[in-house]
């Protein structure tokens, strides 16, 4: 296992969509010069890392995610020293910057994608999946088929126009399928490396990466992928051994075996994410079941070696808007309950001051019903709400129209806002280590219905307790331990006395335990 970047043990991130960030050339879409500029407000937040969606050339028929050049900038967001600078300023600020790299796939458009295409066979023929004949579709998977000379399908990824990257497969069973150490498979891995060799070298201190765990195919235990990703890591460690990795996996027993630093809880799969924030009946709007959550995530820590690197976002560009689900004050308990946890938090632009997912939008880019949760930043109460000096109807998304959408600017003022909330929470979480990424966890209350969640963190000699209760009622629990002073609390917190705390209906309380 490599050492992991000691900044990872307080961070807590900030993923900006650039395109809705911030516009300083008044195109009607985020550039990276925005987001250089707004980075003493997210200092200000408490953040102290940025996840940046992809923002490299692309025919952005996935919002970046399919991407034509790795190593420019996608000129409406500026230019490669445009990107180096902001890597500068964050440095400056003591923060660490984290692109997106998107490893499984490019876009149909990608130079190597087209030279893939031709019937001669030259350097990019196995750089994609490809079947021997039009006529063989790939089992299990999507593919393009008809589209070139070149005689075979080939396997796409995610949207029809993403074809996969070839990194071989686990067990070759179609003559096709080439083993993930047949040179053509080795040259894509090492095509990879170079790509993050290009950012590293000019100053990015790591990467989320996009579907981490799906690269090489007929992988049933990901033990391919895993081995690819070790290897990636030994690279890294004799080159850029400071470099952060992050995984979009969901599975931290398998990513961390890969060399990942921390892995991403997901809206997806087994994770039972949903029950909390998004589901029909969530468990942080008071009606909900956490149960099955806490019983994944246990899992999930347990074979990960009891190591708190399990990442939760508050939402992402993939799932509706926290506020679309949690309202009022019960927002702030679900903020609670994030920046108490072990694994980096992750804020989403804009949760943090509450905005709205969007109605009734068009798609965009790829977007589909994930549009409405990428509106622009909603900095004032200026056109645009300050986002962009374009005329409204040039902007990338349209704004939140509602009358009384929340800006950054009111929110800053207002000691009780949202916005001066998490500012708090942040606060609280950077001044005890046991609430930061290592703090063990014990669960003292799953949050069955009726229930809190409630758990202790642990790190050195320092224990707090933390109990989340969005139910109408006050519960009663017993701790291990004896509590002392209540370090903070939301709504009517909590009556402690020795092991007893009753903490009150929609609130929460972190208490120090003896
Ligand atoms: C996951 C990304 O978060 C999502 O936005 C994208 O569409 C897919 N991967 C494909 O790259």
């Amino acid at each position: 296992m490599s050492k992991r970047p000691g900044w990872l043990d307080n961070a807590v991130f900030y993923e900006i969509y650039p395109q809705s960030f911030k516009d300083t050339d008044g195109d009607g879409i985020g550039n990276i010069s925005g987001i250089t500029e707004k980075l003493s407000y997210i200092k200000e937040l408490g953040c102290t890392a940025l996840w940046l969606n992809p923002c490299f050339e692309s025919p952005f028929g996935d919002a970046g995610y399919d991407v034509s050049d790795y190593c420019r900038v996608a000129q409406r967001y500026g230019t490669n020293d445009d990107l180096v600078r902001l890597f500068d300023e964050a440095h400056k600020l003591g923060m660490h910057v984290l692109l997106d790299l998107v490893p499984g796939h490019t876009s149909w458009e990608h130079p190597w994608f087209k030279e893939s295409m031709k019937a001669e066979r030259n350097e990019f023929t196995d750089r994609y999946i490809w079947t021997d004949s039009i006529w063989e579709e790939p089992a299990g998977y999507g593919s393009l088929r008809g589209i070139s000379d070149r005689d075979g399908s080939c396997l796409v990824n995610f949207f029809t126009h993403q074809p996969a990257l070839n990194y071989g497969f686990y067990k070759p069973q179609r003559p096709w399928q080439q083993p993930m150490d047949s040179p053509g498979a080795l040259a894509t891995r090492e095509a990879m490396k170079d790509v993050m060799r290009f950012w590293l070298s000019r100053g990015c201190d790591g990467f989320r990466v996009d579907m981490a765990g799906s690269l090489v195919k007929n992988d049933e235990d990901c033990k391919g992928t895993i081995a690819l990703w070790q290897d990636v890591r030994a690279f890294l460690d004799e080159e850029y051994p400071g470099a952060a990795m992050v995984s979009e996996w969901g599975e931290p027993s398998q990513s961390l075996a890969g060399g990942f630093h921390m892995d991403f809880l997901l809206h997806f799969g087994p994770s039972h994410y949903n029950d909390l924030f998004r589901s029909e009946h969530p468990f942080f709007m008071g009606e909900g079941d956490a149960s099955a959550f806490v019983s994944k995530y246990m899992d999930s820590y347990e074979r990960s070696g009891r190591r708190g690197l399990i990442c939760i976002p508050s939402g992402n560009h993939d799932m509706d808007r926290l506020a679309r689900h949690i309202k009022g004050e019960r927002r702030r308990l679900a903020f609670a309950f994030l920046l108490s946890m072990p694994g980096a938090p992750y804020i989403y632009y804009g949760d943090e001051i509450g905005m709205n997912y969007v109605e009734g939008l068009t798609s965009k880019e790829g977007g589909y019903g994930r549009t409405g949760s990428r509106s622009p930043m909603q900095w004032d109460g200026s056109a645009n709400a300050g986002f962009s000096d374009a005329p409204a109807d040039k902007l990338y998304i349209p704004l939140d129209p509602s009358p009384g959408r929340p800006t950054a600017e009111a929110q800053l003022q207002d000691e009780a806002s949202l916005y001066s909330e998490v500012k708090r929470l942040i606060a609280v979480r950077q001044a005890h280590r046991a609430l930061q990424s290592l703090g063990e966890i014990v669960f003292v209350s799953d949050g069955a219905p009726g229930k809190p969640l409630a758990y202790i963190r642990s790190l050195g000699g320092e224990r707090i307790f933390i109990a989340v209760n969005p139910t109408d009622k006050p519960c009663a629990l017993t701790v291990d331990g004896e509590l002392g002073e209540i370090i903070y609390s939301l709504g009517n917190g909590a009556e402690a006395d020795g092991r007893q705390c009753v903490i009150a209906g929609c609130s929460a309380a972190f208490i120090n335990l003896k």
